[in-house]
């Protein structure tokens, strides 16, 4: 099958103890690190930015993947680029010029994705789609760690894996029971923030690659 990579959402991690999190996640077969940035306003909480994005970069060596739940994201696009991030992406909602701001993130050096609400139909990206690098399709609200995975997700990836072929990330209750669901339906990049960092990092994200991988 496809190679799946799983991606340590750090929102649930200890903010005071960032690398050596990530250092266990990487024990357990993390290969990305996903990295969620709020404003209060496109969504109702409030997290980090291109400062600790930096020291991040600098304390690892897993690739950093930005994820963008904010409103005006091209204003900080070259502060995570020169950050060092590898990839960063923005919400097709939040976006206005999403071409604009995909080219962008090209532009400063990094991959560039799409992020699709659970109400945001996959059809909406169609002219969008030969911007962007990836789609990060949502499978709970975004805004919170720790809520369920929305069960009409396959079906919504299924539908975005007969438009393209680039890799579909997905984030948002993902467990080692709802990880074959999204792997099945065609995705690669499996976030997971609170089902990773509820235990012992290194065990549960082998558990989660474990059972996405035998799906
Ligand atoms: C939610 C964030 C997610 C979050 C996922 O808005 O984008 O990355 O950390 O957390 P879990 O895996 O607990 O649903
Ligand atoms: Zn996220």
């Amino acid at each position: 099958g496809e190679r799946i990579v799983g991606a340590p959402s750090i929102l649930s991690a200890d903010f005071a103890h960032l690398a050596e999190e990530v250092e266990r996640t990487k024990a357990g077969g993390a290969e990305l690190v996903h990295f969620d940035v709020m404003d209060n306003h496109f969504v109702p909480n409030l997290t980090i930015g291109p400062p600790v994005a930096a020291s991040l970069v600098r304390a690892t060596d897993l690739p950093v993947d930005v994820h963008l739940m904010m409103d005006n994201p091209d204003n900080l696009i070259p502060a995570f680029a020169e950050a060092g991030v590898a990839s960063i992406s923005v919400h097709q909602e939040a976006a206005v010029h999403l071409h604009r701001t995909l080219t962008r993130i090209q532009e400063a050096g990094c991959e560039a994705g799409i992020v699709l609400n659970p109400a945001t139909p996959p059809e909406t990206l169609e002219w969008a789609l030969p911007a962007a690098d990836f789609v990060l399709v949502m499978s709970v609200n975004p805004g919170f760690g720790g809520q369920s995975f929305i069960p009409e997700t396959p079906e919504k990836i299924r539908r975005l894996r007969e438009m393209t072929d680039k890799p579909i990330e997905v984030d948002g209750g993902i467990t080692a029971e709802t990880a074959p669901l999204v792997v099945e339906a065609g995705a690669q990049v499996l976030v997971a923030g609170s089902a990773v960092f509820k235990g012992e990092p290194a065990e549960e994200m082998r558990r989660i690659l474990d059972a996405a991988r035998s799906a």
